[in-house]
């Protein structure tokens, strides 16, 4: 759904001046739409700046391609049906209202701008428009929700494989299914399933990565975030990351409805930020359990050893103790 504040951005956003007459013209709109317009694309947190002969961007955004995403997309991933939208609350909410509506296995929902993008838990998912890629996948499967334990894991190793394929150093996954680079976040996954656990089921994968992280950004996310930018020699443009993601979310997902998470352990393992460290576990904000971690099962709990022995936990959220 395009939106005529997107319109604007869309011509201001190579960061060039350009001229009200030749904006009003292009655009059909008349001098007060402009204005309107620049004001909201200010509340989305862009700064447009009014020069002599026109208005630009105080820094160029990167927009998604459409025309490379259409054409590499039919070469790479055929399965998908995408539909990339200007803005959204949020990729999973608006997809998740498209699957109850009976949308196609493999409907993809990319967005520009979330308005009100999810996390675990709970939690907002912050980023700004241009600087991360924010996409969700529905995947239908014949078997229950009940075996898809292990899918988040399983599709955080695909993001990281297509991150590494595109040179992108040093990430890990932290379980149950973030990726990390060093210590600090470079990307989330909201798996949101429907179905009984015996018969049919669904799922809607979201991702989120951040492309480059802008000090407000930061500062909103609140913890310790990285971005692709920073971990990346010759940056990927943001389709480029887009397509490689879904070519392995798909291939992910279509080895997991036949064989579940245990081909995926060992590429997870392999990539296992806080193998052997000392953990705290919690649930719903209590701590439930403290030990060093051993690894994972095959349908992705995560094995924590402790003076009560091995223990395993099916959810959760970790954090390094402070011993
Ligand atoms: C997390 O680490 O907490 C998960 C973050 C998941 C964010 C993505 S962005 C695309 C999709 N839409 C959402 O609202 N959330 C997911």
């Amino acid at each position: 759904m395009g939106t005529a504040r997107f319109s604007l951005l869309r011509t201001l956003a190579d960061g060039e001046v350009h001229s009200e007459e030749r904006i009003e013209r292009t655009l059909n709109f008349s001098p007060v739409e402009v204005s309107k317009l620049i004001g909201e694309l200010e509340t989305l947190g862009l700064r447009v700046l009014k020069r002599k002969s026109g208005y630009c961007l105080e820094d160029r955004v990167e927009l998604y391609d459409a025309n490379l995403l259409a054409e590499r997309l039919e070469r790479e991933s055929p399965e998908l049906r995408l539909d990339v939208l200007d803005e959204c609350t949020s990729t999973n909410t608006a997809l998740a209202e498209r699957a109850r509506a009976g949308a196609v296995h493999g409907t993809v929902l990319v967005c520009e701008h979330q308005s009100a993008g999810r996390g675990r838990r709970g939690n907002a998912w912050v980023s700004a428009i241009g600087a991360s890629v924010t996409f969700s996948v529905l995947w239908r499967f014949s078997q229950g929700a009940g075996t898809l334990a292990g899918l988040s894991l399983a599709i955080a190793v695909a993001v990281a494989k297509a991150l590494e394929r595109l040179g992108v150093r040093d990430v890990c996954v932290k379980w149950p299914n973030d990726l990390f680079c060093g210590e600090r976040k470079l990307g989330g996954i909201l798996i949101e399933t429907t179905g009984d656990a015996a018969g049919s089921s669904a799922a809607i994968v979201g991702v989120g990565i951040n492309m480059r992280l802008g000090a407000s950004v930061s500062e909103r996310i609140g913890r310790p975030a990285t971005d692709v930018v920073t971990n990346c020699k010759a940056v990927p443009s943001r389709s480029a990351v887009l397509v490689e993601l879904l070519a392995s979310i798909v291939s992910t997902l279509e080895r997991f409805s036949r064989e579940g998470f245990a081909p995926f352990r060992q590429a997870w393992l392999e990539r296992h930020a806080w193998q052997g460290r000392r953990v705290v576990l919690s649930q719903a904000d209590r701590r439930v359990a403290e030990g060093e971690v051993v690894g994972i099962t095959e349908d992705g709990a995560l094995e924590l050893a402790s003076e009560r022995g091995i223990r395993r936990f099916h959810s959760g959220e970790l954090s390094l103790s402070l011993e």
